[in-house]
């Protein structure tokens, strides 16, 4: 499809924070819905995948390196705001191409080395594609963010053809979950005008989460061993 889509267009005129369920037309609504399809079925297909790594590794008797995993599929409503915010006309085809995020799966691990152990086992796999990787664990944001983001590339098999469906998985610690929880209900609560001393307080807390990580990954060792 070429042309801007009707529902889409008139979502994307509306207030971001727009009720997501109001449907926009009964034409309109199933064509996004089926639009959508794929990226439930690929963040049903990459789910699959976690819960096995995740059941596998705990039956080797060393742990369950994930703590939890939460699947979302972004709303038709944000994504006409992301479409809008980054000029992305409204076609399915662009759509497609340019919001990558559509499907997203977090996983939080229980220790740093773990989000990188479960990133490479993911992204091993012979159907797994690894499109991009953001690594803010190693480079956090200035705002004091960490976590590995990666957009991975899974094959869904349809009734006539084969989708290669963008996810994007961030990993991270219960410590970064915490935090980056509690700094998006803060930005959100200040309309994303966080005030200067507020932010170096943020930046602050997420250095010390950072250095709990280290505490309890050192703990673990005294513990497990190194390679526990
Ligand atoms: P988006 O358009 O928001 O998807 O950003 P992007 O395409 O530049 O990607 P990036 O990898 O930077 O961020 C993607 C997602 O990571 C966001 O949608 C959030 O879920 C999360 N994220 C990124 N930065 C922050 C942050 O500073 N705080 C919190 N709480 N979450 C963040
Ligand atoms: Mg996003």
């Amino acid at each position: 499809m070429t042309t801007e889509h009707p529902g889409l267009s008139e979502l994307a005129r509306r207030p971001a924070a727009d009720s997501v369920s109001e449907p926009f037309g009964a034409h309109g609504f199933a064509d996004v819905n089926k639009f959508l399809l794929v990226y439930k079925f690929g963040l049903a297909e990459i789910g699959t995948k976690i819960n096995i790594l995740a059941e596998e590794l705990a039956h080797r008797g060393r742990g369950n390196p994930i703590e939890h995993v939460s699947p979302r599929l972004k709303t038709p409503a944000s994504i006409a705001a992301k479409a809008r915010r980054i000029g992305c006309p409204l076609t399915f085809d662009d759509l497609r191409a340019r919001i990558r995020d559509i499907a997203g799966i977090r996983i939080v691990c229980g220790f740093v080395p773990d989000v990188y152990t479960v990133a490479r086992m993911l992204t091993g796999q012979p159907d797994v594609r690894l499109v991009v990787t953001k690594d803010y664990i190693a480079e956090p944001k200035p705002n004091g963010y960490r976590s590995l983001h990666l957009i991975v590339e899974i094959p869904v098999f349809l009734s006539d053809r084969v989708v290669a469906v963008p996810v994007e998985v961030q990993l991270r610690t219960v410590a970064m979950d915490f935090w980056a929880s509690l700094e998006h209900k803060i930005y959100y609560k200040h309309d994303a005008h966080v005030p200067a001393g507020l932010r170096a307080e943020l930046a602050a807390a997420a250095e010390d989460a950072a250095r709990l990580d280290q505490r309890m990954q050192r703990l673990h060792q005294e513990i497990h061993g190194p390679r526990g």
